[in-house]
């Protein structure tokens, strides 16, 4: 299986066009290790040729334009796309708004939890996707299933789990606990290998805590791509951009007792890496402290272009 990491920053991508902070201003002046980074985005293939993306993030095109794999065969039909699925696991924009530059009349299929599909049938801006073209197909939560394009299976299976997290920003509703957010509107996936289960990876880009079915799901996992929005959970109010914890944006932070890292460090993964990563995020400066830590419990930063093979 092949696994691009087409878009490794969270919402608002880095830098974020209207922040001015630090790190936005570095990464824009080229300042030595500073990387840009698209929206939240995976591609996978169990063939090389067949590809199923893992979100749509707004910076899509960008990112097919960034990778061969994903743009038309040079000898192929004078409209296609190896692009034959694509798959949802939540409905915030950053992973949804790519959708809509999916329109051309090419056909796939759009996988997503019953939730995000309700989401997305009730938003009538996404019936540009036809659904004649571009079947939905609900994704069951505890399932295994095959992924499937408009010429048959493309040799991934996954399965949908429903992780702690919270309704999209557009949809909260301030008057209901939890913001009215319900099992479904964020999960993660494992997505495995239809001929060879034991290759798989983990794909957590959202989660706002570790729970104990969670810690069991992943004993025993290979790769995880995980939820690295923020390292501290007050970092957007210490930065003075935002209000907002991670906690508040249903985002675990990295660092603390009940972060990532502590959660984690027994794990036996052999890979580890993070993805979402905020533009407030200190790890996206390879010189900071946070960095160092990060690496030094054996998580790598992930980054657009990376390439990962099972
Ligand atoms: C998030 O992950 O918290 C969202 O992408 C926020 C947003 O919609 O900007
Ligand atoms: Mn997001």
């Amino acid at each position: 299986m092949d696994i691009r990491i087409l878009g490794s920053a969270a919402g608002g991508g880095f830098p974020q066009w209207n922040c001015n902070a630090t790190f936005s201003r570095a990464v824009r002046s080229g300042s030595p290790g500073f990387s840009s980074r698209t929206q939240s985005s995976l591609a996978a293939s169990a063939n090389g040729k067949d590809w199923v993306l893992f979100n749509a993030s707004p910076d899509i095109r960008e990112q097919i334009a960034a990778t061969p794999e994903l743009q038309p065969p040079a000898h192929g039909p004078l409209r296609d796309s190896p692009i034959r699925a694509v798959v949802l696991t939540n409905a915030d924009v950053d992973h949804i708004a790519g959708l809509l530059s999916l329109r051309e009349r090419q056909r796939f299929t759009l996988y997503a939890t019953a939730r995000v599909l309700k989401t997305l049938a009730e938003n009538s801006i996404f019936q540009v996707l036809n659904p004649e073209l571009v079947p939905r197909r609900e994704l069951p939560l505890g399932d295994i299933i095959p992924l499937e394009g408009p010429d048959g299976p493309l040799g991934l299976d996954i399965e949908t789990f429903a992780v702690p997290g919270k309704v999209a920003l557009f949809l909260e509703d301030a008057s209901k606990d939890g913001f009215g957010t319900s099992e479904g509107d964020t999960v993660g996936l494992r997505i495995s290998q239809s001929d060879s289960r034991s290759a798989h990876l983990f794909y957590i880009p959202g989660c706002a805590a570790i729970d104990t079915p969670l810690l069991e799901r992943l004993t025993g996992a290979e790769v995880l791509l995980f939820d690295g929005t923020v390292f501290t959970d007050t970092e957007m109010p210490d930065a003075g951009v935002g209000e907002k914890t991670g906690a508040r944006m249903g985002h675990l932070a990295i660092s603390g007792h009940s972060g990532s890292l502590a959660q984690l460090q027994d794990m036996p993964l052999s890979r580890k890496i993070f993805v979402h990563i905020n533009n407030t995020n200190p790890i996206l400066d390879p010189t900071s402290a946070a960095s160092r830590t990060v690496r030094e419990a054996g998580w790598e930063v992930g980054y657009d272009g990376m390439e990962l093979t099972l």
